[in-house]
């Protein structure tokens, strides 16, 4: 299989990650524009009913991320989205005190006005565009309607992106005339290791460097982990007992069936270059990597094994431990984590990983009330 092509492809000015994207389509808007000096996109997470930081443009040095909170706490954006309305606020400072933690954040760094749209993908939201100006009445006039064009390329590059693992998914189903894909492994265990796994990234970020754009793709895209099962025969997949070496050996290459579709669906996609492709393609590829190279299928080992592989696979081995398989019963969080340190100990797993997932006690806790622990 070619390794190579996924990385080949030239960088355009739209640029090949969102966050990049976002940067030149503000560029755009400035030109025409100059009072839009910032603009932001927030994600909401209807499984957690959050709404979380994602991508932005602006000319702040420390711009507002990592940064969630339950849409419900704002009653101002939940009636945006339940009456698919926009907000002009037009001047910032004149909002009833307690002002709440972002207004608070935006007052702090200049921005005085502001224009805000909820976006949505059939009646579903999906996330709000935040437009953002240091004058105060900037969306008074016209400017509001002048805007739509980047409210609708905000809203297309950002679909672009959380439709990609349906898309993936929905492809493999139809090529391969499989309707049982979601058996293979069930909907709770795929929740509760996608969000394992954005906590870890999130309590990494700061090690790592990474952004929310990062985060977000590693919790969408985690679930695709063992995609490539749906090329392993029922007779293995599904069997009750132990599997023969032979089999075994079989069931391994359910790792580089993975890689394939999705290299096959990016490709017709025509999206092979792009960050997320990458993030999307890693996860796949190194579920199964340790990082004393003692993983399967390539050995990876150190920093050749990308971070979003290492997160991925601390969240599935710490999400089978503490639910119930059909030939084990399900481990305390405690006794799960004790195990995840002999692996840590044992140069296997990244320690600073590991220590995010220990570190966030509560979440973990929360996350198996939400999503219940039976695999
Ligand atoms: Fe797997
Ligand atoms: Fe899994």
């Amino acid at each position: 299989m070619n390794e190579q092509h996924v990385f080949e492809g030239t960088d355009n000015a739209y640029g090949t990650s969102l966050s990049e994207q976002m940067k030149w389509l503000h560029e755009h808007a400035l030109l025409r524009h100059p009072e839009v000096h910032r603009i932001a996109i927030a994600l909401y997470d209807a499984r957690h009913e959050l709404l979380k930081t994602y991508v932005n443009s602006s000319d702040v040095q420390h711009p507002m991320s990592l940064y969630q909170k339950p849409l419900a706490a704002s009653s101002s954006l939940t009636e945006l989205a339940t009456r698919h309305s926009t907000r002009v606020i037009s001047d910032l400072a004149s909002l009833p005190e307690p002002h709440a933690e972002h207004t608070r954040w935006l007052l702090e760094h200049g921005y005085r006005s502001s224009f805000t749209v909820p976006l949505f993908q059939s009646g579903v939201l999906f996330g709000f565009v935040f437009f953002d100006s240091r004058a105060p009445g900037a969306f008074d006039g016209a400017l509001s309607l002048d805007l739509q064009i980047y409210v609708q390329l905000c809203r297309m590059s950002v679909l672009n992106v959380i439709n990609l693992s349906h898309a993936v998914e929905g492809m493999v189903k139809v090529a391969r005339g499989l309707a049982h894909l979601r058996d293979i492994e069930t909907g709770r265990h795929l929740d509760r290791m996608s969000s394992y796994s954005r906590l870890i990234a999130r309590g990494v970020s700061d090690h790592f460097g990474f952004g929310d754009e990062f985060i977000e793709h590693v919790y969408l895209f985690s679930p695709l982990h063992d995609i490539g099962k749906v090329g392993i025969a029922d007779s293995i997949l599904l069997k009750p007992g132990k599997l023969t070496d032979e089999e075994r050996e079989i069931m391994k290459g359910h790792v580089d069936l993975g890689v394939q579709l999705v290299d096959e669906v990016m490709q017709d996609a025509g999206l092979g270059s792009t960050e997320y492709v990458s993030v999307m393609r890693n996860v796949v590829r190194c579920h199964h990597e340790f990082m004393d190279g003692s993983g399967y299928p390539r050995g990876l080992s150190g920093e050749a094994l990308p971070v979003e592989g290492r997160i991925v696979t601390i969240a599935d081995i710490f999400d089978a431990l503490t639910t119930e398989r059909p030939y084990k019963k399900p481990w305390s969080n405690e006794d799960a984590l004790a195990e995840l340190h002999r692996m840590r100990d044992a140069g296997k797993l990244d320690p600073r990983c590991v220590a995010a997932l220990e570190d966030s006690g509560d979440e973990v806790r929360a996350i198996q009330q939400k999503f219940g622990l039976n695999a």
